[in-house]
């Protein structure tokens, strides 16, 4: 039987409905006392979910918390995780680390200096599309990657967010602050860490118009770029073209594509966790499926869509699956799969690759991490609940 870790939540939007359900999925991890920079959103969350708001400072002090959930916005991950980090407090934070690469570094090295836990999403790579995928990598199914495709491209959230300035600021907004991590945390998994990267910008739409809420009609300015596109070669020489993008109406692209001297391979949307993965070893061969909605971690659990979290109707989603293994891990002393290093990397790549578009000169990354092992089903199961 595991330990429960008590987990304090900061950041009650959005998203933290989705790591509530978590709990049903998990079987260490209990949400017992939120907080919110806005006392009212804390007491909301508070009153449905049966536990107790405090304010943030109360909830730092707060001996019976192990871990801080941090699920502000992305310009606050840094300021909450670094009090949390000073508070003696294990902290998992939602996606990105922070908003620039210097301010994740110093997380990781107050993580280090205070032995504590730094745990970061995605975890969407746990799942099982990216899972079967490593796992045919691995194999070598489709031989040596050379080169490889990956795609964000929508028109942004205007239309259904009532508040979408965030996604347009200057400093914290973006596809790649908010969409790149998805795609780089899944990358490095099935290539291994990045060496350099390119970066360009394609100018946009300027001006955005709210297509919902009380506030619909208005129009706001964007202060930020809305597409980059951008070449990243891994250390292993693999070359991935990549393109985040608020200013696609529609595509027909596959999220990634890989291309080996053996073969091809379709790896799932980055963004969820279940998906086929599909490969094809014959130019005019048909496409072998594999599916994943068996693996422990890719059936379905989504069967009508929720109007608040980012997902669609019927799908697999156990975001709180990272959260849950760095508490086994914590509890043994492992490594956890959704590290610091991991994160920083992830965050260098972003954080480079914006740097390589205003100068136009290619960037090293400058942080390595391992190349994530595989999550096993012996692993999984340690931290799913019997039921699941
Ligand atoms: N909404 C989604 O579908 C989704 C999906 C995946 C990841 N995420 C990530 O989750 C995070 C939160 O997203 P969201 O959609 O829930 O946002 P949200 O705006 O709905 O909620 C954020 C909450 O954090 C609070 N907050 C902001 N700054 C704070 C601070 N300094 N201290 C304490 N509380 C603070 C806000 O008052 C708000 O209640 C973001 O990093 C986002 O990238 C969101």
């Amino acid at each position: 039987m595991s330990k429960i870790f008590k987990v304090g939540l900061i950041g009650c939007g959005h998203i933290s409905e989705t790591y509530f359900r978590a709990e049903k999925y998990f079987n260490n991890i209990k949400i017992v006392k939120c907080a919110d920079i806005n006392f009212n959103n804390a007491k909301k969350c508070a009153k449905i979910n049966k536990i107790k708001a405090v304010t943030v400072k109360e909830l730092l002090k707060d001996k019976e918390i192990e871990i801080i959930l941090n699920l502000t916005i992305p310009k606050a991950h840094y300021q909450v995780a670094k009090q949390a980090l000073t508070n003696g407090k294990h902290v998992y934070s939602e996606k990105p680390l922070a908003i620039n690469f210097k301010d994740g570094q110093e997380l990781l090295r107050l993580s280090k200096k205070n032995k504590l836990y730094i745990g970061n999403a995605p975890d969407t790579f746990l799942g099982g599309g990216i899972q079967k995928s490593k796992e045919l990598v691995d194999k070598k199914i489709i031989g040596k990657i050379n080169l490889g495709s990956a795609i964000f491209a929508f028109p942004g959230v205007q239309s259904y967010h009532p508040n979408p300035e965030p996604w347009f600021a200057k400093k914290e907004g973006g596809p790649a602050i908010d969409m790149g991590p998805y795609y780089l945390t899944a990358l490095v998994n099935l290539l291994g860490p990045a060496k350099k990267v390119s970066g360009s910008i394609v100018k946009g739409v300027k001006r955005r118009t709210i297509g919902i809420g009380p506030r619909k009609n208005k129009t706001f300015k964007v202060e930020c770029p809305t597409t980059y596109l951008s070449t990243i070669i891994f250390e292993n020489g693999t070359v991935i073209r990549l393109t985040l993008s608020f200013d696609v109406i529609t595509h027909k692209r596959n999220h990634i594509e890989l291309y080996g001297d053996k073969g091809s391979m379709i790896v799932p949307d980055p963004n969820m966790f279940g998906g086929s993965v599909y490969v094809c070893k014959k130019l005019g061969n048909p496409w072998t499926e594999y599916k994943t909605n068996k693996m422990p971690l890719g059936k379905i659990n989504i069967r009508s869509q929720s109007s608040r979290a980012n997902e669609s109707a019927i799908n697999a989603n156990y975001r709180g699956a990272g959260l849950a293994e760095m508490a086994y891990c914590i509890e043994n002393k492992k490594t956890h799969k959704c590290n610091g290093e991991l994160s920083l990397h992830v965050l260098d790549i972003i954080d480079s690759m914006m740097k390589a578009a205003v100068t136009g000169i290619l960037q090293n990354i400058k942080t390595k991490c391992k190349k994530p092992k595989r999550f096993t089903n012996q692993e999984i199961k340690k931290i799913l609940r019997k039921n699941i």
